[in-house]
């Protein structure tokens, strides 16, 4: 079985169970207190359940799917709109990864670093929007 495989598996182990994305943000704004801000007002319940069909799209391009989707969470992360500074792409794939290893009970080190090769190009296209 070839990474994206692995990690399309891995993720269908982690998304069953809301905790995973409840403890994704938990991680997330706790990297950074300029990003818990950032979501000071937001509706959580509604971002965790746009993040589940974002990570996907992460996963789902890169098993060959369109870039469309992912162009326009550039344009919505960008300078232009909610200013999502390229260095915080790091925490975010820090705490996805971290979360990841709580879940999944099938987690291994090798499949870590699976998940962070298999999001990075999707992640680095919507940095790169910047
Ligand atoms: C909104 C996905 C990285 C902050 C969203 C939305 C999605 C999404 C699907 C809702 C759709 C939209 O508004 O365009 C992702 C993915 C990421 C990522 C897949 C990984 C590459 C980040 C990072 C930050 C961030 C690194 C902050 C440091 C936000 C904020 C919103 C948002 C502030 C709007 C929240 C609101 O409506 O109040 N993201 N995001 N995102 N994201 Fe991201």
């Amino acid at each position: 079985m070839n990474n994206t495989d692995l990690v399309f598996q891995s993720y269908g182990r982690c998304c069953r169970k809301e905790a995973f994305f409840e403890d994704f943000y938990h991680h997330f704004m706790a990297s950074s207190d300029d990003i818990r801000a950032l979501f000071r007002d937001t509706d959580m319940a509604a971002q965790r359940h746009l993040l589940r069909h974002g990570v996907m799209q992460l996963i789902l391009y890169a098993r060959g799917m369109s870039d469309r989707k992912l162009r326009a969470l550039g344009e919505s992360h960008s300078r232009r709109r909610y200013n999502i500074r390229p260095e915080w792409y790091a925490l975010w794939l820090d705490a996805l990864v971290k979360t990841v290893r709580a879940h999944d009970p099938d987690y291994t080190p090798e499949l870590g670093a699976a998940w962070r090769e298999v999001l990075m190009p999707g992640i680095n296209l919507i940095r790169d929007a910047y």
